[in-house]
């Protein structure tokens, strides 16, 4: 087993692997297996990364060294990396005000921040405390009409230039390891409270101060005394509209101003419509492994559904994306750019905002450095000639 730093210093940090290993030790064993895990066996979850490994980088030699174009367009708005950070909800059990820290690391590194539906700050909390964000807002259908209305009304006052809406969790998946934490709905099992009390650093920082966080954007919806994390919890197993199709998606879309995306694509049809629907992309993604267990990998359904989008919207993927090589294959692969969830909540995890500002510097550096070594000179030079798979010929 590799020995990782375990210290106070972000800035010793040297790998995303290495900010997962200290965020471990911080949290405590419910909140790092919330994180950290996937459904079922987690195949899905493994061979998300595993996929990776099937591609070698296809370098040049002898190309001058000038510092790689890492800037470039995502979903139609300028960025300064190939990437956004994706949604995840209730990060506020792994570090105070956390989705803020997140929408000030990616400001600070000119990426995209995408609030979840089920974020513990709210859509007029994280605009007010970082007005310079480009902010996305994902978007987990409701059954009621008018609630729904109402958050995209907010999330566009908030000015949110892209909608993201998530279709792979109309059912929540089965993850085993987050029902074994629990006795009963949000009871921690006796095991699990005692092992809180091994982190007390987590329980001062998280607990103590204000209990579990709420869910500030559903909030507004909830009746007095049921702002609670658990009201906020029965309120979204009650309203997630289970019956999401296309045509409830083009009503989304026509009540929509700005540019929305589609979050969960695995197969080439689904990306067919999309297209058809006037979206401005799709995100391949399989939630992280965190629903169907037996999904193939995101990398993999990206290399099918490439070839059917062909540059006709953007094409992001999600799922297993740790290194800067991990994007340059998913770019290569047609790509124009991925989303970071546990990747940054590691860092998040670990250190505040201070963990996710290193995480994205991370990940910067080796994108250029290894572009560099390819003796590729940016982002928008990259495509499948930069890539090896058994069985190519090149
Ligand atoms: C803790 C956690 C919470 C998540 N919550 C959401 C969410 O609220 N909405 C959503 O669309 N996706 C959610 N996701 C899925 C991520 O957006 C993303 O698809 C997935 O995590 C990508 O895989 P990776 O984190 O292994 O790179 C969540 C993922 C994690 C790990």
């Amino acid at each position: 087993m590799r020995r990782y730093y375990r210290g106070y210093d972000p800035q010793r940090i040297l790998s995303v692997a290495e900010m997962a290993y200290v965020a471990r030790h911080r949290l405590p064993g419910f909140a790092w297996e919330y994180l950290q895990g996937g459904a079922e066996d987690e195949s899905t979850l493994q061979c998300n990364r595993s996929a990776f490994q099937q591609y070698r980088l296809h370098s040049k030699t002898l190309v001058p060294n000038d510092p790689p174009i890492l800037a470039g367009s995502l979903v139609g708005s300028a960025s300064q990396l190939p990437l956004a950070i994706g949604p995840s909800g209730f990060n506020g059990m792994l570090w105070p005000n956390a989705d803020v820290e997140l929408a000030r690391a990616a400001t600070a590194h000119g990426v995209p921040f995408t609030l979840s539906t089920v974020a513990n700050a709210s859509l007029e909390q994280v605009r007010q405390q970082v007005p310079d964000a480009d902010l996305w807002f994902q978007l987990y259908a409701l059954k009621d009409p008018s609630l729904e209305q109402d958050l995209l009304q907010r999330a566009l006052k908030a000015g949110c230039s892209t909608l993201v809406v998530t279709s792979d969790a109309l059912v929540v998946g089965n993850r085993e390891w987050d029902r074994r934490n629990f006795a009963s709905p949000r009871q921690l099992t006796l095991a699990n409270k005692l092992n809180v009390l091994t982190r007390p650093g987590w329980l001062w920082r998280v607990m103590v101060p204000a209990g579990l966080p709420t869910m500030g954007n559903l909030n507004a919806y909830l009746p007095d005394g049921e702002r609670t994390a658990l009201g906020a919890m029965q309120f979204i197993a009650e309203q997630l509209d289970t019956r999401l199709d296309w045509q409830r998606l083009a009503a989304i879309r026509a009540n929509w101003p700005g540019k929305m995306i589609l979050k969960g694509v695995l197969h080439p049809d689904d990306a067919r419509m999309a297209i058809s629907l006037g979206l401005d992309g799709v995100v391949v993604s399989n939630h992280g492994g965190r629903q169907l267990d037996g999904a193939s990998s995101s990398l993999d359904a990206l290399a099918r559904i490439a070839p059917v989008v062909d540059g006709r919207i953007s094409l992001l993927l999600d799922g297993g994306v740790r290194r800067g090589t991990d994007i340059i294959k998913a770019l290569a692969l047609g790509a124009e750019g991925v989303l970071l969830a546990r990747t940054t909540l590691y860092g998040v995890a670990a250190y505040g905002g201070a963990g996710v500002d290193r995480v994205l510097t991370i990940v910067q550096e080796e994108l250029g450095r290894s572009l560099n070594l390819m003796g590729c000179r940016g982002i928008t030079s990259l495509d499948r000639r930069w890539l090896l798979a058994q069985g190519d010929s090149q």
